[in-house]
């Protein structure tokens, strides 16, 4: 997800630009930069870096000109960089393109291109759309642009300057999100409304594979399809800016718990980055998961799937891990990081240690570019968008189906799965978005939340590959609502926790549709006796999620245990985004 703009009117286009940009940085901030028309053709000041910190370097109240567009990046092609920052340009420095998205054919794409003598300097996919209106231009730069927008396949938002007409804008989006602000005598263009909602709250809403001209007084679209001129409404956004930097939600946490359906489905698109991982550790002789916080949960779950498949593998806190178990690897292990943010300083160290004596690594991230990439042997990313709040969610789940999808690449390649079975998990690995959408929109979390508001302790509980759940849960209701948690192995209870069993006490119990439902029953029962709530999660139960394999219940349970600490947060007046005491990536030891 990357954040794009545009405008064209009387103002100073570069300082509006750079406004506009700061507005959007929620969804990307590893680079960003401007192209603008001035008085010698398309200007592209661009950097790498957060947006504050490009705009210093700069100075855009020094650059003149009324028409521009803006980019701030959060890569998936290509590590952050000035290089690969947008806005990119074609051959001769005529065009100019911001784009948000994927543009799945780029490779075939810019193979025939330099197969008819255009040269690239980026590693996007981005860069090719300039090449393409290039070399489709004959005069006219709509024609053009439309002629390039039919040959991408994947998602777009793009905006798109010429020195060749130097009074229009032309936008088109395929899947992400475009908006033009109307203004008086000025037009402005974004992903999303915060970018121009001060100026304006009036916009028209681009719809798939739609495209046009913006100019300061003027507006015209088309349908890609037909090729018909449209007749768009003009919509008056009733958001106030805060709550249109959020999409609307309250908090970046709730927003990003909605995003996980998506956020499971987009795991899917490091398929060959995993596989290649799982070419490398399948002559290993032990897989160790290391990681911190959530994402060792996400370990935790791959370490009880590999060995639900037959594969021996471990999972360490990375704190640990460089001053134990490090000590004992050698060649034949594979050390395989799973972090959000690539930077946090206990897991690099781990890996760090991991590679003194020999061991394989490779990592699972969500940033591209970040620490752990450079510093592992393979990298596999998650795909799951910028995460803001600093509870981590939607990652999580990107990192539970990256985890599973290696861990059946792995059996197969173990002769441990057959292709029909492998075949059989992967079909539902692809409905697990329906399955998380279904919890998300039929279970009432807030009402359970209130009747829970005033608990001092609760336990979650669970077993086998639902014991990570079980930490997960309670990690996340503490982290935000400042509640003591526990997250347990369910038959660990009668050997001592037992006796905090009382009418103060809420037990969260995850029991998904699988042999050991009884055990975990009985459970409740030794429980119940003694006076504590349980609340339980599973098919049909307090807490309702819907049927699927045994080894994915992990990825549909945690979303409603993200919800209700949510919740929980909310309903005791906490910022559940910005927790007390704690940083989104813990880049100290
Ligand atoms: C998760 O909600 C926490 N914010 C924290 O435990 C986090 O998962 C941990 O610090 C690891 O971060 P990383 O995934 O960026 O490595």
């Amino acid at each position: 997800m990357c954040g794009i703009a545009g405008y064209v009117g009387g103002k100073n286009a570069p300082v509006v630009l750079f406004d506009m940009l700061k507005r959007l940085e929620y969804r990307g901030y590893d680079s960003a930069g401007i192209a603008y028309v001035g008085e010698d053709g398309i200007n592209i000041p661009k950097g790498k870096g957060k947006v504050d910190e490009v705009r210093a370097s700069l100075n855009p109240e020094s650059l003149m000109g009324q028409i521009g567009v803006g980019h701030t990046r959060w890569a998936t092609h290509g590590v952050p960089s000035t290089v690969n920052a947008h806005p990119h340009t074609d051959c001769t420095g005529v065009f100019a393109v911001a784009h948000n998205g994927i543009i799945e054919n780029f490779l075939e794409l810019k193979d025939e291109l330099e197969e008819r003598g255009h040269s690239f300097k980026s590693e996007t996919d981005t860069e090719v759309i300039a090449h393409l209106i290039e070399e489709y231009y004959d005069g006219d730069f709509l024609e053009a642009f439309a002629k390039a927008l039919g040959k991408l396949k994947g998602s777009y938002a793009i905006t798109a300057l010429s020195t060749h007409h130097r009074d229009m804008i032309l936008v088109a989006r395929n899947e992400s999100p475009l908006l033009i602000g109307l203004g008086e005598g000025e037009n402005f263009i974004a992903s999303d409304a915060p970018a121009f909602l001060g100026e304006t709250k009036e916009a028209v809403i681009l719809d798939d594979l739609e495209y046009g001209v913006v100019t300061a007084g003027n507006t015209a679209f088309y349908s890609l399809k037909s090729g018909r001129k449209l007749r768009k409404k003009h919509e008056t956004l009733s958001w106030s800016f805060r709550e249109a930097e959020r999409g609307g939600y309250h908090h970046f946490m709730l927003k990003e718990v909605h995003e996980e359906p998506d956020a499971a489905v987009n795991a899917l698109k490091g398929e060959k980055e995993l596989r290649a991982v799982c070419d490398k550790i399948s002559s290993c002789r032990r897989v160790y998961f290391v990681a911190c916080g959530t994402a060792y949960h996400a370990g935790l779950y791959g370490k009880y799937l590999m060995e639900r498949l037959g594969l021996a593998a471990e999972a360490s806190i990375a704190s640990e891990f460089r001053y134990s178990t490090a000590g004992s690897l050698n060649s034949e292990c594979a050390v395989i990081a799973i972090s959000q943010s690539g930077e946090t300083a206990d897991t690099i160290a781990a890996v760090k240690a991991a590679k003194a004596r020999g061991a394989y690594t490779a990592c699972i991230v969500n940033v591209v570019g970040s620490s752990l990439t450079r510093l592992c042997d393979d990298s596999a990313y998650t795909y799951s968008g910028p995460e803001i709040a600093v509870a981590s969610t939607k990652a999580y789940i990107g990192q539970l189906v990256s985890v599973a999808l290696l861990s059946l690449e792995s059996a197969k390649k173990k002769m441990k799965l057959d292709e029909k079975d492998f075949l059989d998990y992967f079909d539902e690995l692809k409905n697990i978005r329906e399955r998380i959408q279904d919890i998300l929109d039929s279970n009432e979390i807030r009402a359970l939340a209130e009747s829970e508001a005033n608990t001092r302790t609760f336990f979650y509980l669970g077993r086998r590959e639902n014991y990570p759940t079980a930490l997960e849960g309670a990690l996340k209701l503490k982290e935000i609502s400042y509640v003591h948690a526990e997250g347990y192995a369910a038959g660990e209870l009668k050997h001592g926790p037992l006796a905090l069993m009382d009418e103060t006490v809420t037990v969260l119990a995850i029991m998904p549709d699988d042999e050991l439902k009884r055990k975990v029953e009985s459970n409740i029962s030794e429980i119940k006796a003694r006076g504590a709530k349980v609340i339980t999660v599973g098919v049909n139960k307090d807490i309702r999620i819907p049927k699927t394999y045994p080894i994915f219940a992990p990825i549909l349970a945690i979303v409603p245990l993200h919800l209700f600490a949510y919740y929980i947060s909310v309903l005791k007046g906490l910022d559940p985004d910005k927790p007390r005491n704690l940083a989104k990536s813990v880049t100290v030891e």
